[in-house]
């Protein structure tokens, strides 16, 4: 079974239990939710959204803002879509999106891209469903190289589907190949980074 299929198994059967029931790492959705309204989004979408904590968050904090969902996991997709029965929220992969090209004006990815085999396929896909302007965001793992290394190392062990954590640096470098422009980064906790630039 290859990694994305050993995510949606993961996810399907654990959608209710420990970190996903209440959403992974809510102490950064302050930060990033502040680097979307700031950047003036007004219709967002979440890649990887599991059961919608960030988008329950950035609701809450600028109802005005239209928000959108993508998960890989039927069961993330229903318990977002119960969640949060006013935003639109669609089962499919990262890496092959079903959306119209130039259709939002935000779009983000929280603990979710380290999943993905082919993650330039997904920062490719985003740059497609954007207007011009718009802003991307990602938000991942970090930690001390060697941390990094181990975890790495691990995730072939696992049934979880993590498949590669990436530094910011290389994060930036990506974002910068798949053709967005302006982009920063900062660590947000000792062990997570957000990485954002515009198209
Ligand atoms: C660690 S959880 C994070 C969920 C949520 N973003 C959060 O911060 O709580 C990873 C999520 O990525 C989803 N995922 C994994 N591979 C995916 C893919 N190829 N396409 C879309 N979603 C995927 C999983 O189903 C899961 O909901």
């Amino acid at each position: 079974m290859d990694d994305k299929a050993k995510s949606r198994q993961y996810f399907n059967h654990h959608s209710s239990t420990g970190l996903n029931k209440n959403g992974y790492w809510n102490h950064d959705y302050k930060a990033t939710a502040k680097i979307l309204q700031d950047h003036g989004v007004t219709n967002h979408i979440d890649i990887g959204c599991g059961n919608a904590a960030f988008l329950s968050y950035l609701h809450t904090v600028a109802p005005e803002i239209a928000i959108h969902g993508l998960d890989y996991s039927l069961e993330m997709v229903r318990r977002s879509r119960e969640r949060l029965p006013n935003a639109e929220i669609v089962e499919g992969d990262a890496e092959n999106m079903p959306l119209p090209d130039r259709s939002f004006d935000g779009v983000s990815c929280h603990m979710s891209i380290h999943h993905y085999p082919h993650p330039e396929k997904t920062l490719s896909e985003m740059n497609r469903i954007l207007v011009k302007d718009g802003i991307v965001l990602i938000n991942d793992l970090t930690g001390p190289d060697w941390l990094i290394c181990l975890l790495n190392w691990s995730f072939k062990y696992m049934n979880t589907g993590d498949h590669e954590v990436y530094s910011r640096k290389e994060m930036e470098i990506m974002l910068r190949s798949a053709g967005f422009r302006d982009i920063r980064s900062r660590n947000l906790t000792p062990f997570s980074y957000v990485c954002f630039g515009v198209k």
